[in-house]
């Protein structure tokens, strides 16, 4: 063995400047295996004075000063090696340097699908940190993929010993933070027998090839950070790996054997409903979406973790203006959970640090106003007519009286009738009142032609008016009708109400932040603004129109079964809703496969209904049904002539009480 490891220090020695002509074709060999073409390949240096840059202009002089002392590489064979990939057209490079922010007028129409991390000269020791700084600077850009494939090149050190193999660890636990699984770390050969690869004089070892496999085995739930030697780079002619085998072979179990999904929810129904604590563990009991995650954890045999409800009613959460998030977002950007729920309306496109599953419902914001309330019933008698045509029956009344008057008195002039009535004004008037009335006039008009057609002609006015009159007090005494109801933004707006936006819709729906809505308020909490609307009704509010039709079903119906909040069909946006998770979830796969056979399967709508219908149900309790299509007339639509009645009977009392007093002042005196 002793001896073994001489002659090997002797040939490594050497092959010393042979070895970047080997490290050169293991990397091409590796590049040509297992990246895919035609998708971007990214090069990340580790060296100064590099703009990011598409590689298709000048390319050694690019090349000059992106290799000086980086990674042990002579510049004469990363200038080689990349021209290689350049000239092969195969893929589409990407060259990057850590210091220097990447060039986001760059937009590649696709995501990066592969990666080689060169992360610099120095100690190994240093190696984690500066890798940490390269994937931090990566991951700013849109096509940041942490599915890709990753190559780290840590050629630099020649004394890589066995003890050091802790250092791969180290990096492995980094890149967990990132979610990066598919990662081969290329390394010097060590110089012993490694698991079952031994070393012999026919195959001398130049590199290695380690890589990790976080879930297995899989109970562990991706702790494992153990490296395994997948493959060596051999000295036998050219050079080639020994094995052959797949560098990126597959690393995400089928079954997580009860790992842990950790799931950032809050009650909102009818997605996710009846929360409760039961020793610190927080579970759901109901909801579409509780049910499509049960599906979720049943398909990868994962458990279920709940973390409690965001605080300061962040609900979805929105930005803080410094880059941080609140509520879900915040929670699934700093990686405190895996997936949030919720009728999450989809913001992967304003936020690069997460991922969205397939959309699996749409939704859209509605405006939802009070509904119109009914008229008094009081107010039937009088309101029949407007107020124009009241004064009008009263100025009417008031000529044709005084006309009448007149008439009579010109005729006693010329003749004599046969009776005295009308010829006193006040006569007159209570006569004609009487008519109105359709009471009979007490005495008879003188039988003269003009006065009888002046008294017919007003009987036949009243008789028009009381039928019109006593066919709409009918109806209204029946029904008294509703006061107008808000049928659009226009008229909401000219209408003066204010309204409440919760400002987590203002992350989607920007515009209703603009002075187009000067009267906008805050809501705190969705419940405020809803309660406010339904029982005050000085409010109108945005809100999703799927959550709402649940929750008016639910909780805002009067006792007829009439909904106390109301909409109008014009839709202020639509949106898609889709489950966010941490970026890079390695069972992504799995959990959009879900998605997609629920959809499929229509069990989305069928829960959805299940779920409306229950709440329907529970919520009739309560009701008193109305005894279908046919009303009594009850006491309660008699209100108004009951008034009036009243009315009536106290004018009559009070005339009583005065008669009465003055006949006894007179009888005093
Ligand atoms: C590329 O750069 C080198 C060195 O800076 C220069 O000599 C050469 O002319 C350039 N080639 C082109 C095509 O610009
Ligand atoms: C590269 O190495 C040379 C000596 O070989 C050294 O002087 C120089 O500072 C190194 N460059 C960097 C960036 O460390
Ligand atoms: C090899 O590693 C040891 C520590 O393990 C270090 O002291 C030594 O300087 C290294 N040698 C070279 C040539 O880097
Ligand atoms: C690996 O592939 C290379 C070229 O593709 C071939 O020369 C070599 O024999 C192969 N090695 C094994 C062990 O299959
Ligand atoms: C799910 O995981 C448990 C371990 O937590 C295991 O006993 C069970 O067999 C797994 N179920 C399936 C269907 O693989
Ligand atoms: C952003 O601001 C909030 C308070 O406004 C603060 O709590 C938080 O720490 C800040 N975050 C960052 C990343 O600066
Ligand atoms: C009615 O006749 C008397 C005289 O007979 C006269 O004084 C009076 O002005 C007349 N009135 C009208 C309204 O014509």
């Amino acid at each position: 063995m002793n001896l073994l490891r001489v002659v090997f220090q002797c040939l490594l020695v050497s092959l010393s400047e042979g070895i970047d002509r080997h490290l050169c074709r293991c990397l091409s060999d590796i590049a040509k295996r297992h990246f895919s073409s035609r998708i971007n390949l990214v090069i990340s240096d580790n060296t100064e004075s590099y703009t990011c840059h598409h590689v298709s202009t000048n390319f050694s002089r690019t090349l000059n000063h992106f290799n000086e002392n980086s990674s042990g590489i002579d510049t004469q064979t990363w200038d080689l090696f990349l021209s290689d990939l350049h000239l092969s057209e195969r893929w589409s490079l990407l060259l990057t340097r850590p210091n220097k922010e990447i060039n986001t007028k760059y937009i590649a129409d696709r995501k990066h699908g592969s990666y080689i991390l060169v992360p610099g000269y120095g100690q190994i020791e240093d190696v984690t940190e500066y890798i940490r700084i390269q994937i931090t600077n990566l991951k700013t850009s849109r096509d940041w993929n942490p599915r890709a494939r990753f190559l780290i090149i840590l050629t630099q050190s020649n004394n890589f010993t066995e003890a050091r193999l802790k250092i791969l660890e180290d990096i492995f636990t980094e890149l967990w933070k990132f979610r990066v699984i598919n990662v081969v770390i290329l390394t010097r050969a060590l110089k012993t027998k490694l698991g079952k690869i031994d070393v012999d004089e026919k195959n001398l070892p130049v590199f290695d090839a380690f890589t990790w496999f976080p879930y297995e085995p899989s109970a562990k739930c991706g702790e494992i950070r153990d490296a395994v030697l997948l493959d060596r780079w051999i000295l036998q002619g050219k050079g080639n790996f020994l094995f052959n085998t797949s560098l990126y072979p597959p690393k995400i179990p089928k079954d997580f054997r009860g790992c842990p999904l950790r799931v950032s929810a809050f009650e909102y129904p009818p997605m996710m409903m009846r929360m409760k604590t039961e020793y610190g563990i927080i579970e759901y009991e109901e909801g579409i979406e509780l049910r499509l995650l049960h599906q979720m954890a049943r398909i990868t045999n994962m458990s279920l973790l709940f973390r409690p409800p965001p605080a300061d009613n962040g609900y979805w959460g929105n930005d803080l203006g410094n880059g941080s998030w609140t509520g879900l977002t915040g929670e699934i950007i700093r990686g405190y959970s895996d997936i949030a729920l919720d009728n999450f309306w989809y913001r992967c496109h304003i936020l690069n640090d997460m991922e969205c599953l397939e959309p699996h419902f749409m939704d859209s914001a509605m405006w939802f106003v009070p509904c119109a309330k009914r008229y008094p019933r009081w107010t039937s008698i009088t309101r029949v007519f407007e107020a124009n045509l009241w004064l009008g029956l009263l100025s009417s009344y008031i000529t044709v009286s005084l006309f009448m008057w007149l008439v009579v008195k010109i005729i006693h002039n010329i003749s004599h009738p046969d009776n005295e009535a009308y010829t006193g004004i006040v006569q007159c008037f209570l006569n004609f009142w009487a008519v109105i009335l359709e009471e009979s006039a007490p005495n008879n008009p003188p039988n003269v032609f003009s006065i009888r057609f002046v008294f017919l002609m007003w009987v036949m006015y009243c008789w028009a008016v009381n039928t019109v009159y006593q066919t709409f007090l009918t109806s209204y005494l029946i029904d008294t009708g509703l006061q107008s109801q808000i049928s659009s933004e226009k008229e909401l707006l000219n209408s003066g109400m204010t309204y409440g936006i919760h400002k987590v819709l203002l992350v989607q729906i920007p515009h209703l932040a603009s002075k187009h809505y000067p009267r906008r308020i805050d809501c705190v909490t969705f419940e405020y603004c809803q309660d406010r609307t339904a029982f005050k009704g000085d409010l109108a509010f945005v809100f999703s129109s799927l959550n709402m039709a649940y929750v008016i079903a639910e909780r805002y119906m009067d006792g007829n079964g009439k909904p106390l909040i109301c909409k109008f069909d014009e839709i202020i946006s639509t949106q898609i809703i889709s489950i966010p998770v941490i970026k890079g979830l390695p069972m992504i796969d799995e959990l959009n496969n879900v998605i997609q056979n629920t959809k499929e399967a229509g069990l989305l709508e069928y829960w959805l209904k299940n779920v409306e219908y229950i709440a329907i149900l529970a919520s009739a309790n309560d009701f008193s049904v109305p005894g279908g299509e046919y009303t009594k007339l009850t006491l309660e639509h008699l209100q108004s002539p009951f008034y009036f009645l009243f009315l009536g009977y106290a004018l009559s009392l009070i005339t009583f009480i005065t008669e009465f007093i003055s006949r006894w002042k007179q009888a005093v005196h």
